[in-house]
């Protein structure tokens, strides 16, 4: 095998995923890492212990990730089988990786040592619950925060008061309690929960704030993402009425519920947002004045 050809590739990998991750040129960061390629034999050992070290850590968080995941799951069948609700659309999971680890630890002027990794960085296993309705995921903590052994910290509600670019979700940290051969530990979890629609805003925003081109002229990108986090959210309040009226209706109709979804105007259909409005609508006006085919004669 080609020596330099499978290193290369490492580079090549690392510095794919490093920009992605980052969204920095890691091309140089790489090279610079791995220009060194003849390890003396304290590297070696030094790596060993180090890969020994975080695998140790690291499985204790992947440990308490799955654990939160089925109680998750759990509650959600619960909720299944006694209210006939399934809050709980799918999870998904994912450990933060050594590198961003370390990167955030910097961030926050702290040591680049295993100890600081375990008392800072609060989201090295992380779940995201994606759930219907904006009330399933307080519903959710709500029952969390009621598991004994369960400790729900630093709530972050980003869906009563969104980012300033309009990121809605609901952010907290759980301390689990897992069992090992050692003893227990309690590990924390970071949990996101957020609706489809939140989950769909977000998504189409990260993947639009990695696109290489992230202005376009005469256009307020932050802006247009902002208001339409705005529009989303009037949505799902709307989707949300219905959904308390429909589902009081089978055991006991509330009248408030019911009330509030014969008040909504339906008609009413949802604006695009203003600019882009007027600017179809000046685009039109001026296809209307010059016609694509310039008439014959
Ligand atoms: P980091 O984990 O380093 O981001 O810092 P933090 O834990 O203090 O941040 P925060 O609780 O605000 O959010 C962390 C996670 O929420 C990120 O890793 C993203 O998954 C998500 N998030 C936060 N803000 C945004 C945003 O503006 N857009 C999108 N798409 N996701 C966001
Ligand atoms: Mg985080």
């Amino acid at each position: 095998m080609n020596n330099d050809g499978s290193l290369n590739d490492i580079r090549l990998n690392a510095s794919v995923s490093y920009r992605r991750d980052h969204g920095i040129a890691g091309k140089d960061v790489t090279e610079k890492l791995t220009q060194n390629r003849i390890l003396t034999n304290n590297d070696i050992d030094a790596l060993t212990v180090l890969e020994f070290a975080a695998q140790d850590i690291l499985q204790k968080y992947h440990a308490a990730m799955r654990q939160m995941e089925a109680r998750l799951e759990t509650l959600d069948q619960d909720l299944k089988l006694r209210k006939s609700r399934n809050p709980i659309h799918h999870i998904e999971s994912r450990m933060k990786s050594v590198p961003s680890i370390f990167e955030k630890l910097e961030r926050y002027g702290k040591d680049a040592t295993l100890e600081a990794m375990e008392a800072y960085i609060m989201d090295i296993a992380g779940l995201r619950v994606i759930v219907s309705y904006v009330q399933d995921a307080y519903a959710i903590l709500d029952y969390l925060e009621h598991q004994d052994d369960l400790e729900v910290v630093t709530v972050k509600d980003y869906i009563a008061h969104p980012k300033p670019n309009g990121y809605r979700s609901l952010h907290f940290i759980v301390k689990i309690p897992v069992f090992f051969l050692d003893g227990k530990k309690s590990v924390p979890v970071e949990i996101q929960i957020r609706t489809i629609a939140m989950d769909f805003w977000a998504s189409l925003e990260h993947d639009l704030k990695y696109k290489s081109v992230y202005e376009i002229e005469g256009v307020d990108v932050g802006a247009e993402l902002k208001a339409c986090s705005q529009i989303i959210s009037g949505v799902e309040k709307r989707m949300q009425i219905l959904a308390n009226a429909l589902e009081s209706n089978r055991a006991h109709p509330k009248e408030r519920d019911v009330r509030q979804a014969r008040q909504m105007n339906l008609a009413d259909t949802v604006a695009a947002p203003a600019e882009i409005a007027v600017k179809l609508a000046e685009e039109g006006a001026q296809k209307d004045a010059a016609p694509v085919f310039p008439a014959e004669g």
